[in-house]
């Protein structure tokens, strides 16, 4: 019933659909108002859309109704995902990519565009870690994570921005990390490339706002992911995970996928330059 009024909404070049779901496993259709995403035609690219925190946004925004660009490293994962949206009725695409190479996201660009026509929202999610203390660090592996995490979204980002200018419209939003401004022992790379995400998403949103397009970056707490999974022992995560939220626990996806959620709705329209923590960064 609710997919049928979709269809109808989305055959109207009129009106505009506005759709919000109630929750993270809710499906297409949850029509509740004007409070949530306008998802007419609506197509976002997420890096790192294969991974844990990315697929579940991939898998959430599909069902309200985006578009899903699922770009990842990580090509048959990513592909994974794309079945898993089109299972449940969604629409996606799996775009293989290395946000670190200019080559590389200029395709993706090009590829998503070919797709869908436009590129509406950029996420940068793509991002890697790796916990060594700076005495033993290689210089290889400090460029690598620099490189995937920093680079990659400026790439992204200003592949998007130059599509998005000429649209006038658009919105980028970035995962940094509270480690980007409480640090990290053992992972100054990372903390260093998440601090340079939070000051380039400043940067940016001065740079396109006379073109009305938003950038802003959200940073989750420690989420249950294969990334910090495989940074902490099992023995470790076990006493993060029985630590409650309120105290500072794991941050669940579907936290992330609410935040992400508001910050594509019609009432953050004006809001850009901002980093939104959901952990105190400690
Ligand atoms: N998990 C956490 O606790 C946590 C907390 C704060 C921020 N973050 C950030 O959230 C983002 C997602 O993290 P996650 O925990 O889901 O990790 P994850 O390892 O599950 O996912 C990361 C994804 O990025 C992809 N990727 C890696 N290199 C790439 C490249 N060069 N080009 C394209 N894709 C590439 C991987 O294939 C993977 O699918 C990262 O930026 C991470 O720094 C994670």
């Amino acid at each position: 019933m609710a997919r049928a009024a979709l269809e109808n909404n989305q055959a109207s070049a009129v009106n505009r659909l506005v759709l919000t779901a109630k929750n993270y496993g809710d499906s297409v259709g949850d029509i509740l108002g004007e409070s949530g995403i306008d998802v007419m035609d609506k197509v976002i690219i997420i890096t790192g859309g294969a991974g844990g925190i990315g697929s579940a946004l991939c898998s959430a925004l599909a069902a309200d109704g985006l578009k899903v660009v699922v770009a990842d490293y990580a090509k048959d994962a990513a592909e994974k995902t794309v079945a898993e949206i089109c299972q449940a009725k969604g629409q996606g695409t799996a775009i293989q990519v290395d946000v670190g190479s200019q080559e590389s996201v200029a395709q993706m660009m090009r590829r998503a565009i070919e797709k869908y026509g436009h590129v509406d929202v950029l996420f940068n999610g793509a991002g890697v870690m790796t916990r060594i203390p700076v005495v033993e660090m290689a210089e290889e592996e400090w460029d690598r994570i620099l490189r995937i995490n920093l680079k990659g979204t400026f790439l992204c980002s200003q592949a998007a921005a130059r599509h998005m200018i000429a649209r006038q419209q658009g919105r980028i939003l970035s995962i940094a990390s509270g480690r980007g401004v409480a640090g990290q022992a053992r992972a100054s790379h990372y903390a260093a490339s998440k601090a340079g995400v939070i000051a380039f998403t400043k940067s940016l949103a001065a740079e396109l706002a006379p073109y009305h397009i938003t950038v802003n970056a959200v940073c989750p707490g420690a989420t249950d992911t294969p990334m910090s999974r495989a940074g902490s022992t099992p023995e470790e995560f076990k006493k993060r995970e029985a630590i409650p939220p309120l105290m500072d626990g794991l941050t669940e996806k579907d936290e992330i996928v609410g935040l992400v959620r508001y910050l594509l709705s019609d009432a953050t329209r004006f809001v850009t330059g901002q980093t939104f923590f959901l952990r105190t960064p400690k």
